[in-house]
């Protein structure tokens, strides 16, 4: 989604804001632009495409700025173009806005406006703010005021920052169901959408809450509620470090990622140790009280929760229910003061799990958050945080935020076995050893079996095909369902998940000598039924690509190609089997020659409905 980035201080704006603006390419957009006041004037300078189009422009113009403001968009009003990239201003030229959201009464706001005489050079709803700002300005001298009454119009979502000539030292931020964030430099402080963009400046951040407005000068920040009352915020620490946040000499973030998992899952572990292991509780959510569970999310992380609801059920007998946040709610669902429902999200930002999540709440659930992002909205909305400690995720295509919330997840099911006791602390000691054993199993698959080639060598064979079948069983199904959503994200080839069991209710038709079906084949209860259910493609001539443990022999016979990966605990083979589909996705993409962090039509936080 689009990306929001300024900067107020001693620095040359220009170079910082462009510089944040490459940090926040990850989000997906098609247009940049950037504002600056130079020598008591704004300018404002957009491109359609690549940061890099702006960038080649503004380094022809000798600029100097101590502020600015820089946006990247993903289209939501008005088609990709230069016109409708941001910032936009008003018909003076002296009020610039950046904005993230979508306001919903921007039609009526537009013909208001227009009826008085405001001309509009856009098609996007973000135009109306500057001219809005214009026009209270008309009532009032004062500029933030001015800011407080446009933004009290605003109906929808949104994260806004604005420049003006009109008050050159100051950047004015609001927000609401859009996250925003302001970074606190010495001398300096800077505005974002997400952190990575000003962490090579500071880790210290200020996260703003909906209804809150700030004004951000060089020196000072200041924070307000819509009435215009100061607010004291906490100031967080972010963890990450900017070697985390870059490429690290591999060719992209997505591979890199995927080489970073033994790591995050290892302190996904380790930072939730305290309270699983020790004598602390996990704060804010009785383990006692509440008989049934929810799980919402989206893509990705919803199929971490199908994976949950297998761990919590099998380990402490508590129903479990996973939805599709965007479904959830919508559905009427049925949620109570016993229901404890745990949102599940990489960036804490989804607009659609924010709003599930918030529905539960409301309904009288306990909540908790499954998180990467310390600060995001998430985490200060639910009662209680499991934080992944995967680093900052940067390709659009999840995999580390996945193999840590399954971490998380399992983590989460033996502290309820435990405090429920329906796990006896013998079992959790033995689970916990399993559980531990699983980066050095992960390691060995990625590094010491040349399993790199194998994977590059199937993907060679397969990457000129149209369509994917993915079938898998029990844990192991979500995870066919995942190695079809990686693949069809990044590679745009028609991909589909299905429990290998229903294969013969439908897809078997599909079947045929051309199609790849990539089977999760390891060892575990349902072994033998995967493997009649490879018989049945076989008996197809399907090219069957099968994921099996060291030594299989039944299943690698049938199969055209296979990728063994290490034996670990059947609960826990979906945190190993899903590191060869995602390798698998990432090297088509690539021989195809698409920008596998950035994919078509796709964003890395989705904060729109
Ligand atoms: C797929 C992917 C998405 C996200 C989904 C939810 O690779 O990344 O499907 O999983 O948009 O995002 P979060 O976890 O940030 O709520």
């Amino acid at each position: 989604m689009c990306g929001i980035v300024g900067y107020v201080g001693k620095d040359n704006a220009k170079n910082v804001v462009l510089d944040g603006l490459k940090r926040l390419e990850y989000r997906g957009y098609d247009s940049a632009g950037i504002a600056l006041i130079i020598n008591g004037e704004l300018k404002v300078y957009k491109k359609e495409g690549k940061i890099r189009n702006l960038e080649i422009e503004l380094n022809k113009l000798n600029l100097f700025s101590s502020i600015g403001i820089g946006h990247t968009r993903w289209a939501t009003h008005g088609k990709p173009a230069s016109k409708n990239a941001h910032p936009h201003s008003d018909c003076f030229q002296k009020i610039a806005v950046v904005h993230n959201g979508i306001i919903e009464n921007y039609v009526e706001l537009r013909k208001e406006l227009q009826s008085k005489g405001h001309k509009f050079l856009s098609e996007t709803d973000t135009e109306v703010i500057a001219h809005l700002i214009e026009e209270e300005l008309k009532e009032t001298p004062n500029f933030f005021e001015a800011f407080k009454r446009a933004v009290s119009r605003l109906k929808g979502s949104y994260a806004i920052g604005v420049i003006s000539s009109l008050q050159q030292d100051k950047i004015f931020v609001a927000r609401k169901d859009s996250p925003l964030v302001i970074g606190l430099g010495e001398g300096e402080n800077f505005i974002a959408s997400d952190v990575p963009a000003f962490l090579p400046y500071t880790n210290k951040a200020i996260f703003l809450d909906d209804f809150e407005l700030a004004v951000i000068e060089k020196d000072s920040v200041e924070i307000f509620d819509f009435n215009g009352e100061k607010k004291e915020k906490e100031v967080h620490t972010i963890p990450w470090s900017i070697a985390q946040a870059e490429k690290a000499g591999y060719k992209h973030f997505m591979l890199k990622e995927i080489f970073e998992q033994p790591r995050s899952i290892a302190d996904t572990i380790s930072g939730n140790m305290s309270w699983l292991k020790g004598d602390g509780k996990l704060e804010g959510v009785n383990p006692k009280s509440f008989d049934r569970i929810q799980i919402i999310a989206c893509g990705t992380s919803y199929h971490a929760g199908l994976i949950g609801k297998f761990y919590i059920e099998n380990l402490t007998r508590i129903q479990v229910e996973v939805d599709y946040a965007s479904e959830y709610r919508y559905r009427n669902p049925i949620v109570n003061e016993k229901t404890l429902v745990i949102a599940i999200t990489q960036s804490g930002e989804t607009a659609d799990t924010l709003a599930a999540m918030k529905l539960a709440k409301e309904k009288g659930a306990k909540t908790l958050a499954i998180c990467n992002v310390i600060g995001s909205t998430i985490t200060r909305e639910a009662d209680t945080t499991i934080y992944t400690y995967a680093g900052p995720e940067i390709s659009v295509a999840s995999t580390k935020a996945f193999t840590t919330q399954l971490t998380a997840l399992f983590v989460l099911a033996l502290y309820l076995g435990k405090e429920r006791k329906t796990l006896s602390s013998e079992k959790l000691e033995a689970y916990f050893k399993l559980l531990m054993e699983v980066p050095s199993k992960m390691e060995e698959f990625l590094n010491t079996e040349k399993k790199e080639e194998i994977v590059k060598k199937i993907a060679l064979e397969f990457y000129k095909a149209s369509d994917a079948l993915y079938l898998g069983r029990y844990v192991n199904y979500p995870i066919a369902l995942e190695g079809a959503l990686k693949l069809k994200e990044i590679s745009y080839i028609h991909a589909e998940g299905y429990p290998a069991g229903e294969m013969k209710h439908g897809p078997i038709a599909l079947i045929d000598e051309t199609m790849p079906v990539i089977v999760v084949a390891t060892k575990g209860k349902v072994y033998e039924k995967v493997l009649s259910n490879v018989e049945e493609v076989k008996a197809r001539k399907g090219r069957v690509v099968s994921i099996v443990n060291k030594g299989d022999k039944a299943v690698k016979q049938l199969s055209e190609f296979s990728i063994e990966v290490p034996e670990v605990n059947e609960f826990l083979s979906p945190i190993i089997n899903v590191v060869p589909l995602q390798l698998f996705a990432y090297y088509i993409a690539d021989f195809l020659g698409y920008d596998v962090d950035q994919p078509r039509n796709l964003a890395k936080s989705v904060t729109v409905e």
